[in-house]
């Protein structure tokens, strides 16, 4: 008789046969930025995830840096006084955003910064794409999109993360950062990024829902997944160098469909609600928070993600120091 509990009767043999671990190497850790010095605000949804001054940052970078994390997401919390429709905030060299990038860029010269490419943190619509009559437009938006990349690789981005959804972006902002002079600069798209009710504790961490409307006319449809193979066929000739699926934990399909269609490294976001509810669920006492993580992050990494950008990352760092 065929048993397969053999393979199972010891920690010895089930480490020889585990086929999938996570490590810290596979994680980014998404970090947000705020205006003011010496802060650390905690995210009413997100126990443990704050937003950091620029000082507080870099001593969070540091902190992470030793523990092995090398590469990080980061994310703008704007001040509404600053947003307007065109989102030119974003691209304002002596703004949070591009200042810190520099700061941290002087300082860990070695560490990875994905940046941020979408207009809603600066947008007083909290839209990814400029709007017009109720409409996000998508060609205009691609301007803006090009003059904030750039601005950001000045700034010392190693890649650029777009994460809006609209048609076009990855080729167009290869094109700009190409004739500017920043062929090095890697894109990371957001290959298939769904229309998702797991962003809403990012949402309230940067303060930038959108104002009116949805995001499901850019936004991917949570039901499809043939779709997803367009919008990977799109980004690999356009050529990003990373296609990422967002969330994670939910469409661990589409990850492996990605994975299953293309050489290039997939990356999945396991998003702000897919944190928010481990963590809600272990302060009652209801699951255990710390094997749910490593199961979560395993089974992502299982379904064909080498990169996993997680707000767990610090805590698995640690728990594997
Ligand atoms: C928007 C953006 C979102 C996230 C990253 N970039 C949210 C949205 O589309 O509204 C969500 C990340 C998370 O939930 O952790 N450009």
């Amino acid at each position: 008789m065929r048993r397969p509990r053999r393979n199972r009767k010891s920690e010895a043999i089930r480490s020889l046969v585990q086929e999938h671990e996570v490590t810290v190497n596979d994680l980014v850790f998404p970090l947000f930025i705020m205006e003011g010095k010496n802060v650390r605000s905690e995210v009413a949804s997100m126990p443990r995830i704050y937003r950091f001054s620029p000082d507080t940052l870099l001593q969070e970078i540091e902190i992470c840096m030793k523990l092995g994390i090398k590469a990080f997401a980061l994310f703008p919390n704007i001040a509404d006084s600053k947003k307007d429709k065109f989102a030119t905030e974003s691209y304002n060299e002596k703004g949070l955003y591009l200042e810190t990038i520099r700061s941290i860029k002087s300082k860990f010269p070695e560490a990875c910064l994905i940046t941020d490419v979408a207009m809603d943190p600066y947008s007083s619509e909290g839209h990814d794409g400029i709007v017009q009559d109720g409409k996000i437009l998508n060609d205009e938006t691609l301007e803006v999109l090009g003059k904030m990349a750039l601005a950001q690789a000045e700034a010392g981005a190693d890649i650029v993360g777009p994460s809006d959804m609209m048609d076009g972006r990855v080729g167009y902002l290869r094109d700009v950062l190409d004739a500017e002079g920043f062929s090095e600069v890697s894109i990371m798209s957001y290959t298939a990024k769904y229309a998702s009710a797991f962003y809403g504790p990012f949402r309230d961490a940067l303060n930038s829902a959108p104002k009116s409307g949805d995001k499901k006319t850019y936004q991917m449809d949570p039901a499809n997944q043939a779709e997803a193979l367009i919008e990977a066929e799109l980004d690999f000739s356009e050529g990003a160098d990373f296609l990422m699926v967002k969330p994670a934990l939910a469409y661990l399909d589409v990850i492996k469909l990605l994975y299953d269609n293309f050489e290039v490294p997939i990356a999945a976001y396991n998003v702000s609600g897919e944190y928010a509810m481990v963590k809600a669920a272990a302060e009652k006492g209801w699951i255990d928070g710390e094997k749910a993580m490593v199961e979560s992050l395993t089974s992502i990494k299982r379904a064909g993600a080498k990169i996993i950008l997680s707000y767990f990352a610090k805590e698995f760092a640690i728990l594997k120091s």
